[in-house]
């Protein structure tokens, strides 16, 4: 299960805050628990049962076992919370294959769908073109690309058997399927992209890859369970985000989302899409940021004990070792300086920079530890979840409509216009 603590040296936040405004936030915790009516067609995630229960997990494994029947290169197209959950996944769990699931039309650079052509000579090749609008131009192109390709290497028809496409039915995208004969998968048409996690839309790929998806729809649940009973004053989601918003009223403009697994750096971009997208508006919202420690120790980490106050910091803490989390450094054959290493392991030495940066930030900034106690499947379920919830209650806090995203339309039609589109 998540803990949540704080380590606070700077006492920012006065005796008994935190508690008044937690006590305030009781009507808007029920009111989140029950879904705002307004937010009726974004609140698909709520109950995990609904799009990622027995029924829709087994019809999504069935699925993935075809697939992996038929190919050892998985591409998944698709961009932000089209492919950033599944992408978090894959990275931190690593599972062991065989059919690997590789990225496309989150980009627009040449050189990198260059190296995935190259990727894909001599592995038999499978696609999931996901776009819930299909306006985007990142999976647009890729999806053109990926098509033809298929087509020259395998022929119209067996082409059109290694094409999958998650969208909204009834989209332009569907059409396409059904004139050319792909399958397609239903997008939920009740949950916007960043907060798909527990869907088909993710739970696909990461099947295909390997991952129990019903442990981490296990975890997912769990937590659903525990921020729904839990009372106000120890709700950990809710405690987050009321933590989240006295830190901003406080004067902090950004908080850092730090850990020290380099593997949850796909993590990482997926907390960063949710809160970003979510709060950034109307002129509000905290800078998501992150760090990969302990590499950014040496160079953020300057700016975090130093630099212009305007930070406040999460840690994301794995308190227990997996399988492949142990490696003694042993002793030396000649005389390096470093001695007082011997017979360490990496695990304990990388848990006691953590315990020094926590400690040694927390002098100057607030420090918030979310702590559990593996990093497995059913731990990153329980993660989506509690952040997806706790982003909700943050927002509403902040008051801007956490399911939307209007800003990013600014950019794009001027590329539009550029394009001639
Ligand atoms: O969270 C969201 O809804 C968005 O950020 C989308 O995930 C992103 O824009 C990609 O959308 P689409 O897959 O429809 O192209």
């Amino acid at each position: 299960m998540l803990q949540l603590f704080v380590k606070d040296e700077t006492n920012a936040l006065s005796a008994g805050q935190l508690e008044k405004a937690l006590a305030d936030a009781v009507p808007l915790l029920d009111a989140c628990r029950a879904g705002h009516a307004q937010y009726a067609d974004s609140l698909g995630w709520l109950r995990v049962e609904e799009w990622a229960g027995e029924q829709k997990r087994a019809e999504i494994k069935a699925l993935a076992q075809s697939i992996r029947r038929k190919a050892d290169a998985f591409v998944l197209i698709g961009v932000g919370g089209s492919n950033n959950a599944a992408r978090a996944v894959l990275r931190a769990l690593d599972p062991a294959g065989p059919t690997q699931v590789l990225w496309a039309g989150n980009t627009l650079s040449a050189w990198e769908f260059n190296r995935l052509l190259e990727q894909l000579e001599g592995r038999q090749v499978y696609i999931d073109c996901v776009a819930k609008n299909f306006e985007t131009l990142e999976p647009g192109s890729a999806f053109r690309v990926l098509r033809q390709y298929l087509k020259k290497r395998y022929g119209e028809e067996e082409a059109a058997r290694r094409i999958l496409c998650t969208g909204t039915p009834g989209s332009q995208l569907d059409a396409l399927c059904s004139r050319e004969g792909y399958a397609f998968l239903p997008f939920p048409p009740n949950i916007g992209g960043r907060f798909t996690a527990l869907s088909g839309v993710h739970l696909l790929p990461m099947a295909v890859a390997g991952v129990d998806i019903d442990e981490l729809a296990r975890g997912a649940a769990a937590m659903e369970q525990q921020l729904r009973t839990q009372p106000a004053g120890e709700n950990i989601a809710l405690r987050y985000a009321v933590l989240r918003w006295l830190y901003g009223r406080k004067g902090y403009k950004a908080e850092m989302l730090s850990a020290f697994e380099p593997r949850l750096a796909g993590f990482f971009q997926w907390w960063q899409q949710l809160f970003a997208e979510s709060e950034g508006k109307q002129g509000k919202g905290l800078l998501p940021v992150t760090g990969e420690y302990s590499e950014q120790l040496h160079s953020l980490g300057q700016f975090v004990q130093e630099g212009t106050p305007l930070l406040f910091e999460t840690f994301l803490d794995v308190k227990e070792p997996g399988a492949k989390d142990s490696l003694v450094i042993g002793g030396t054959d000649v005389a390096d300086g470093f001695g007082y290493l011997g017979g360490k392991d990496f695990w304990q030495v990388n848990r006691a920079s953590f315990e020094a940066t926590r400690a040694a930030h927390s002098q100057v900034l607030p420090c918030l530890t979310l702590a559990m106690d593996r990093l497995d499947a059913f731990h990153m379920g329980q993660l989506f979840y509690f952040f997806a919830f706790a982003c909700y209650l943050s927002a509403e806090l902040l008051g801007v409509n956490p399911f939307d995203q209007p800003g990013v339309e600014a950019y794009k039609q001027r590329m539009f216009r550029a394009l001639g589109r």
